[in-house]
């Protein structure tokens, strides 16, 4: 990681006072004095503070059940940001992986290791998030199977070069569905049932990988560590 950010991860210091001690030649990297903080740094590198050597804190990964109505951004906009749910310190480190749109709930993983979401949203990684969904137009048998046959072999969605990844259907009931897709585009599950005709009425994330949602709307834990493991890898 960035000098900088290593130092705001070790220390109380905000960004902008880490910026000016490392400019000023008071942080070593490996008993070099390093003026440069875009320098990049590893856990087993001795990083020194005013002579004293710093230890980034912990990642932290963490469980949220958003509502609807709140947004997936650190600062209110339209709608009050879900971290307000979110009663832990130095939120501005936090990020979130895959966010939902302001009127969808459910399953959302919040954390400061930006490798970590990066194996949960990059399309090249496959991982699988669930979607419920609640449709305007009852899907009959025969409508269901055409649905699902399009999603299995990806749909061109308006404004995109390509098709959607291959995505799984499974009908509920005639209006409601389990949609599983292994990318995140901008409001892909509406507009893929906007390219088939259909209108999403509801929206709400269940699952992602192996990661099953379950705590009540609005509450959040903290990922066990075979949970923060299961997106370690590629997937
Ligand atoms: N697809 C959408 O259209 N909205 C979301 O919030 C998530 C996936």
């Amino acid at each position: 990681m960035r000098l900088d950010k290593f130092v705001c991860k070790s220390t109380e210091l905000a960004k902008s006072e880490a910026i000016q001690r490392i400019n000023a030649g008071k942080v070593s990297v490996n008993d070099a004095i390093t003026t440069d903080e875009a320098t990049q740094v590893h856990g087993n590198n001795s990083v020194l503070l005013g002579g004293a050597r710093l230890k980034a804190r912990d990642f932290r990964y963490i469980l949220m059940h958003k509502s609807a109505d709140t947004i997936c951004s650190n600062i209110d906009e339209a709608y009050p940001s879900l971290f307000h749910h979110l009663d832990v310190g130095r939120v501005s480190e936090l990020h979130i992986a895959g966010r939902l749109d302001a009127d969808t709930t459910g399953l959302v993983l919040i954390t400061d290791d930006g490798r970590w979401s990066f194996n949960i949203t990059a399309p090249t990684n496959q991982c699988s998030k669930v979607y419920r969904v609640g449709l305007a137009h009852e899907l009959t048998s025969e409508i269901a199977e055409d649905v699902a046959l399009k999603f299995e072999k990806g749909v061109q969605l308006q404004g995109e070069q390509q098709l959607t990844l291959p995505a799984t259907l499974q009908v509920v009931t005639p209006k409601e569905v389990l949609l599983t897709l292994t990318e995140g585009k901008f409001h892909q599950v509406k507009r893929m049932f906007a390219a088939v005709g259909n209108r999403a009425v509801s929206l709400h994330r269940e699952q992602i990988g192996d990661i099953c949602l379950d705590v009540e709307v609005g509450q959040w834990r903290y990922l066990t560590n075979d949970e923060v493991q299961s997106f370690s890898l590629p997937l």
